[in-house]
């Protein structure tokens, strides 16, 4: 064949060429812009071709050159842009890649039971800051300045600032609403307090708490009962048995302690409830008429209970957790072991 008629045919093959798929592309491009291109090899030809026609001949080269580089490249952006579109089917039998799963935090999981627990029976949820001016905290909970009872929550004060502390208690969420709102009142406030504690295994300078407030006409310490009783089934199962201890909260009166029954089967059992089998959960009573009075509701005309439970004391029970430490450190061993427990 003569060699003008071999670029020829190169050249058409160049023209013609068209294709949908990613190695039949691949072929093309080793064949005419490889290392070892079918193309190269033509040049050395220059020598034998006639001295008139030898400028013709290097153009066309060049030109077939050209044209497959051209070919290539327009080709390829074509195929880039089918598979953009979803023309390439992903192969769905392969394995999937493992995706690290999240974990609640236990005091998160435990706390949304007890919101859940109370929103059955109609209580809302009231939220409000940390950063808590001295009198909703103490004073307008029936706990003035030089009030013994302060001792029992050794306080962070905000530095240079008598009157703004960390809240001790949720205890101060009561006095926010009842300040803003008249009765009927029925809320939870579920958050973070702080007191300045030594931390031990079995106490931390910050931890969670919720409190339930509910005012209205005709309150009872009936009602109290009831709902402490319909909260503990719930969260602790339907044999779940309360005792209410007599006790002491500027706050209320009475007042009372509650305990759950845990058993008394093994070791264990023995060790968190020292012997007794009973857990205490929760602190409550009636509100004191003169906390009603300092917040503006007509003591005469309403009455109400209150109680505060802690978050990190039934965690610790419901999981067996042993050292309240483990709850503030965040090792991802600890904080991933957790699920609902329903
Ligand atoms: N605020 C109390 C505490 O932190 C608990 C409590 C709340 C007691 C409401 C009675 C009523 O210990």
């Amino acid at each position: 064949m003569d060699i003008f008629d071999r670029v020829k045919a190169l050249q058409e093959e160049i023209d013609q060429f068209t294709t949908q798929d990613a190695e039949a592309l691949e072929a093309f491009r080793i064949r005419f812009l490889g290392s070892k291109n079918i193309i190269k090899p033509l040049f050395s030809e220059i020598r034998n071709v006639p001295n008139e026609r030898k400028k013709e001949f290097g153009q066309l080269l060049n030109t077939l050159k050209q044209t497959a580089k051209e070919k290539y490249d327009s080709t390829r952006a074509g195929l880039a842009q089918t598979t953009q579109k979803g023309g390439d089917i992903p192969d769905l039998t392969l394995p999937g890649m493992p995706v690290a799963e999240g974990a609640f935090h236990p005091v998160s999981i435990i706390m949304d039971e007890v919101i859940d627990i109370f929103r059955r029976i109609g209580f809302s949820v009231a939220e409000d800051r940390e950063v808590e001016e001295d009198w909703y905290n103490f004073t307008a909970m029936n706990t003035p300045e030089d009030h013994p009872a302060r001792d029992m929550q050794d306080t962070f004060y905000v530095l240079n600032d008598p009157g703004r502390l960390l809240r001790t208690h949720t205890s101060s969420v009561q006095s926010r609403v009842m300040t803003t709102t008249q009765p009927p009142i029925r809320i939870i406030a579920p958050g973070r307090v702080y007191r300045n504690e030594t931390v031990s295994a079995r106490s931390h300078c910050q931890f969670h708490q919720v409190e339930g407030l509910y005012v209205a006409e005709g309150v009872s310490f009936a009602d109290l009962k009831q709902t402490i009783l319909y909260y503990a089934r719930e969260m602790y199962g339907p044999d779940a048995r309360i005792r209410l201890r007599p006790s002491y909260f500027p706050f209320t009166e009475p007042s009372a302690e509650v305990d759950v029954y845990w058993g008394l089967k093994d070791e264990t059992d023995y060790r968190i409830t020292k012997g007794t089998g009973w857990l205490e959960i929760l602190g409550c009573g009636m509100v004191d008429p003169a906390v009603l009075e300092n917040c503006g509701i007509d003591p005469d005309k309403y009455t109400g209970f209150a109680f505060g439970m802690g978050i990190e004391r039934q965690a610790m029970l419901k999981y067996r957790i042993d050292d309240i430490r483990l709850f503030f450190e965040n090792d991802r061993r600890f904080l991933s072991q957790f699920s609902a427990a329903k």
